[in-house]
């Protein structure tokens, strides 16, 4: 949450980093500000409350002349969203301005104490607190800029990406992180970009470093980058070549990044399975996991942490992976798993999975089970994000940058991860027969093909969003490997929607939710052809004998389900274990049509940011 972007080089930074800021808005939204040097070497700080259009507006007529400067886009954690709490913030003198993606925990006896030394605040942020710390430092210690950085981020205890630049300084760049990810682009004149993901830094240079856990840069244009970290090592920038390219950031013909990242799914799951999946040879190949495959096989069990969307995709690889693969699997909320003393041991075998790579409480759910000798894998979308880098092994998704909040073809590509992963222990172990494996396998590659067939149909979907879309509430019923896709796709709803929604395995409406149930009340039911599809059907009667309203996901040419619902949305015919690639497609549909409907922001929903680097 929150994005960062900096620039040095010979070019004027202010574009260069209100279009940075644009990229990584999906970050937070809550408001956005620039530090810019100007020629005479003021430091100038605009901010505002809002977006970064209202960023870009507030400056029009400002001096934004200067070829350093910083800039940020916030997702509120301490102070409400107002111009003051905004980014940057100035050190008490003005001669320092930073910007920060994180936590500091300790801000309140820092503050207290830079307090009792004359300091005083115009925010009640805790980066306001951080500058100023810096401040004092370089006052009392008489050291330059890099050192006050690195003196003051021993003494905090949080998260942080920072970007800073000093007066004192003018030619000078300092970065640093730890918890929160920060990337550096290397220009290709001597220039530097500076950012918390590189999708700002594509367009400029794809060679990048990632700086790791605690690690300060000093950047200045036209000399090498120095890294130390905050105990004062010297460490040598590692350049990586980045592989993503622009198109995949723009909205390519689409109204909004969700409804593109929604149609892109037929490729995205292919793209997860290219290279992977050889029904042709019986084989599937995880390069990235290949070494431990046998450690997974003789796990006591595999845990799955994950939180929101990932943490679905957890579930659905828990069905897989026990029905395949007989392989004991828990699945946990990473929020939980970190603070509940879990017993794990070296046996254990945890896979993480994110889109991001940065969501704090998995990535605090890793070092967890890591300090406790489990072997950790991950499933992420983001090359070389943090999560990608802490774990001992991992797959990637390689869905493809996903740039609206509400996660999709992310969702859908950690699920064709796990199919995959399932599939492979099953062969290994012998736990499916070699016949079985291979119609399964032959199943799967057909699948994009199904999802691209499904995205077709969009008509039936507009008149059901169109019928419910001033509902103020919703239930989403499924059972065994569709109860996941019922709760994501009440997620779904009301993260964009901002309607209540919830979601239910189909048999537990008795215990409780049912009492919900009249004239008024959709309930979205998977009701596919699986081994539990009659009680599905009776599960349905019980609501409708209620006069509830039934959107029912079934197979194509189901005619006995017809007289019974009130909506159907057909899939394609395909395996049990498949359904949930498909199922899911026409709910995030159904959601993003009444979001537009309800006039909602669907790519940037109120409250939300994509990568939640806060715990
Ligand atoms: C919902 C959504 C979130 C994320 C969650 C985890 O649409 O996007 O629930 O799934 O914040 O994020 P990652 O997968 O980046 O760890």
């Amino acid at each position: 949450m929150c994005g960062i972007v900096a620039y040095i080089g010979q070019k004027n930074a202010c574009p260069i980093l209100i279009n940075g800021l644009k990229r990584l808005e999906y970050r937070g939204y809550d408001s956005a500000g620039i530090a810019l040097f100007d020629s005479e070497q003021n430091l100038n700080v605009y901010k505002t409350k809002g977006k970064v259009s209202d960023l870009e507006n507030f400056i029009k007529d400002k001096n934004t002349e200067g070829k350093i400067g910083i800039a940020h886009t916030r997702w509120a954690t301490h102070g409400e969203p107002n111009d003051v709490n905004a980014h940057p913030h100035y050190s008490q003198s003005k001669d320092i301005a930073l910007i920060h993606n994180g936590i500091i925990e300790n801000y309140a006896p820092l503050r207290k104490e830079l307090e009792k030394r004359g300091f005083t605040f115009q925010s009640h942020t805790d980066t306001e607190v951080l500058v100023n710390l810096i401040e004092d430092i370089q006052q009392n210690e008489k050291v330059d800029l890099f050192e006050a950085v690195r003196i003051a981020l021993n003494q905090v205890v949080g998260a942080y990406a920072i970007a800073i630049i000093s007066k004192k300084e003018p030619y000078t760049l300092i970065v640093a992180r730890k918890g929160s990810p920060l990337v550096i682009g290397i220009g290709k004149e001597g220039d530097y970009y500076i950012a918390s993901d590189a999708t700002p830094i594509i367009e400029h240079t794809r060679k990048v470093v990632y700086l790791d856990e605690e690690e300060i840069a000093l950047v200045q244009r036209n000399t090498d980058i120095c890294i130390k970290t905050i105990k004062n090592e010297e460490k040598t920038p590692y350049v990586h070549e980045l592989e993503m390219n622009l198109q995949e950031l723009e909205k390519g013909g689409f109204n909004h990044f969700m409804l593109k990242e929604i149609y892109e799914q037929a490729s995205s799951i292919r793209d997860s399975m290219r290279g992977r999946l050889h029904p042709e040879t019986d084989t599937i190949s995880l390069g990235g996991i290949s070494d431990y495959e046998q450690k997974i096989l003789r796990a006591d069990r595999i845990i799955i942490v994950g939180c929101g969307t990932s943490w679905h995709a957890g579930l659905v690889g828990e069905y897989l992976l026990e029905e395949l693969a007989r392989i004991h699997v828990e699945v946990e909320y990473a929020s939980e798993f970190r603070y509940r003393n879990p017993i794990i041991s070296e046996r254990d075998v945890v896979i993480a999975i994110s889109q991001s790579g940065e969501t704090a409480d998995t990535l605090a759910a890793i070092r967890l089970a890591k300090e406790k000798g489990a072997t950790i894998l991950g499933i992420c979308n983001v090359v070389g994000s943090s999560i990608a880098r802490e774990t001992h092994a991992g797959v990637y998704t390689h869905a493809g940058p996903e740039i609206g909040v509400a996660s999709t073809k992310a969702f859908t590509a950690q699920v064709t991860v796990l199919t995959l992963l399932a599939l492979r222990l099953a062969q290994l172990k012998a736990s499916i027969t070699k016949s079985r494996f291979k119609e399964l396998a032959i199943e799967l590659e057909s699948i994009p093909e199904k999802v691209k067939q499904l995205l077709k149909n969009d008509e039936q979907i507009i008149k059901i969003a169109e019928r419910f879309k001033d509902t103020r509430n919703a239930i989403y019923l499924g059972r065994g490997i569709n109860f996941p896709i019922a709760l994501e796709g009440a997620l779904k709803l009301k993260e964009i929607s901002y309607i209540h929604a919830e979601g239910y395995p189909a048999a537990e409406m008795k215990h409780g939710p049912i009492a919900l149930i009249d004239e008024e009340m959709p309930v979205v039911v998977v009701a596919t052809s699986q081994r539990i599809y009659e009680k599905v059907i009776s599960n349905i009667q019980e609501i409708k004998s209620r006069k509830g309203k039934v959107i029912a996901i079934v197979t194509e040419g189901n005619q006995q389900i017809k007289d019974i619902v009130d909506y159907i949305i057909e899939i394609p015919c395909t395996e049990e274990l498949f359904v949930p690639l498909l199922a899911t497609i026409p709910l995030q549909k159904m959601s993003y049509h009444i979001a537009v409907m309800r006039g909602c922001n669907v790519d940037q929903p109120r409250n939300l940011a994509k990568s939640v680097t806060v715990e």
